[in-house]
C-alpha cells in the first residue's frame, strides 16, 4: 500500500509517543503561565489607569474647592490654610499629631469630617466638612479622589530640601527638627507637651471617632450605625451593656479597651485599640462625661 504524504507524522515507538505527550503538556503549561503573567500586568495597567483617573478628578475637586485655602500647588498660605504638598507633611505630620492610622486615612478623615478646632486661632477659617455623610457637599468617592490627589504629591514632595519645604508649623504642635525615627517616643513627647486639655468635642473630631460614630442618631435593635454604634442615646444604653459596670466605667473601658466587650451586631477589632495612649486621663474622663451627657453640645 502507498503511504499517505503525511506519513512522516506517524510515531511508531511508544517511548517517543510518551515523550511527545510530556512535551505537549509542558508547552501547554508554559503558554498558560505566560497568559497569566500578561493578565496580571494588564490588570496592573488597568489599576494605574483607574488611579490616574481618580487623581485627575481629584485635581478638579481641588481646584474648585481647596486651593483658596491650601494654595494652587498645595503650598498653603500662612494664616489661611496649611501646606499639604510638603515633605514635612508627608513624613512627620501624623507622628506629630499622634495619629495611629496611615497618612492616607488621616487625609481622608480630615477631608471627610473637616476640622472644627482651628488650631488655637491660627487660621482665618476652619477646615470645612466635605463628606455628605457629615453634611458636606462631596460624595464619598469624591472624598477619595481628593485624597488620591493630595497623596499624589508625595512622590515629589519627599525630594524637597528643608529650604524648599513650604510646611507651615502648627501653633499647637512643637516643631521638631530631627527626623522621626521612633514613633512611640514622638507620640509621648507630643502628648506631654500639649499643655492644656483638648475639649471632648475636639477630640471626637481630631481622633477620628466621628468617622465611625454618629452623635445624634439613636442606637436601637432596629437602628444600627454604619460602622460603630450610634451615640444619640448612649446614656440609656451604656448602663445595660456589661453587668456590674456603671455607664461611666463601661464607656471608659469601651474607649481604652474596645475589644473587652464588643457591642452586639458589630465587629471586634474595628475600633482602634490605642486611644488610651493618645489622650491624657483627664481628657478621657471629660470625653466619657460628654458622651454620656444627653444634652451634650456638639
Ligand atoms: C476655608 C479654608 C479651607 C478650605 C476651603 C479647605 N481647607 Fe483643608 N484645612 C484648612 C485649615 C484651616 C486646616 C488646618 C486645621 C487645623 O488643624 O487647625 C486644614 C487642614 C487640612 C488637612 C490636614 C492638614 C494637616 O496637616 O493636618 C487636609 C489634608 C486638608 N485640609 C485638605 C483639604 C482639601 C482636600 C480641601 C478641598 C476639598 C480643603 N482642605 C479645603 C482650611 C481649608
Ligand atoms: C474605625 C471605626 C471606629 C473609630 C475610629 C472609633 N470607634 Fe468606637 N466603636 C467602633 C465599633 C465597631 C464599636 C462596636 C464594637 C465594639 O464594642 O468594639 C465601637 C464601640 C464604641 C463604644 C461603645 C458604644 C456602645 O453603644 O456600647 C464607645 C463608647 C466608643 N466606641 C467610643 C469611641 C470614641 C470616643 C472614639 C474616638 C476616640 C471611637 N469610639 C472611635 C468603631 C470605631
Amino acid at each position: 500500500m502507498e503511504k499517505p504524504w503525511y506519513s512522516y507524522l506517524y510515531i511508531k515507538s511508544p517511548i517517543a509517543k510518551i515523550m511527545w505527550g510530556i512535551a505537549s503538556i509542558l508547552i501547554a503549561i508554559v503558554v498558560i503561565l505566560a497568559l497569566g503573567i500578561m493578565e496580571e500586568s494588564r490588570m496592573a495597567a488597568q489599576t494605574r489607569n483607574w488611579e490616574g483617573r481618580s487623581i485627575e478628578k481629584g485635581a478638579e475637586i481641588y481646584a474648585n474647592n481647596c486651593y483658596t485655602c491650601h494654595g494652587l500647588e498645595g503650598h498653603g498660605s500662612p494664616g489661611v490654610g496649611p501646606a499639604l504638598n510638603s515633605r514635612h507633611f508627608f513624613e512627620k505630620r501624623i507622628a506629630e499629631v499622634g495619629f495611629s492610622g496611615t497618612l492616607e486615612d488621616y487625609i481622608k478623615l480630615t477631608i471627610a469630617a473637616g476640622r472644627p478646632s482651628n488650631s488655637h486661632g491660627q487660621w482665618l477659617q476652619v477646615m470645612p466638612t466635605w463628606s455628605s455623610a457629615y453634611g458636606g457637599p462631596l460624595r464619598q468617592d469624591q472624598v477619595q479622589q481628593a485624597t488620591d490627589y493630595v497623596m499624589n504629591w508625595r512622590s515629589t514632595a519627599i525630594l524637597q530640601t528643608p529650604e524648599e519645604d513650604p510646611f507651615i508649623p502648627f501653633n499647637n504642635i512643637p516643631v521638631s527638627t530631627e527626623t522621626v525615627t521612633d514613633t512611640a517616643a514622638t507620640t509621648e513627647t507630643t502628648t506631654t507637651e500639649v499643655a492644656e486639655s483638648r475639649p471632648p468635642q475636639q477630640l471626637f473630631q481630631s481622633l477620628g471617632c466621628v468617622a465611625c460614630h454618629n452623635l445624634t442618631e439613636m442606637e436601637t435593635a432596629s437602628n444600627h450605625g454604619l460602622i460603630g454604634p450610634n451615640m444619640g442615646n448612649l446614656n440609656e444604653n451604656a448602663p445595660n451593656r456589661v453587668p456590674g459596670e456603671d455607664a461611666a466605667t463601661y464607656v471608659h473601658n469601651s474607649i481604652v479597651t474596645p475589644n473587652a466587650h464588643v457591642v452586639e451586631g458589630y465587629m471586634a477589632g474595628t475600633m482602634p485599640p490605642n486611644f488610651g495612649d493618645l489622650m491624657t486621663p483627664e481628657e478621657i474622663d471629660a470625653l466619657v462625661a460628654w458622651l454620656l451627657d444627653p444634652n451634650r453640645e456638639q
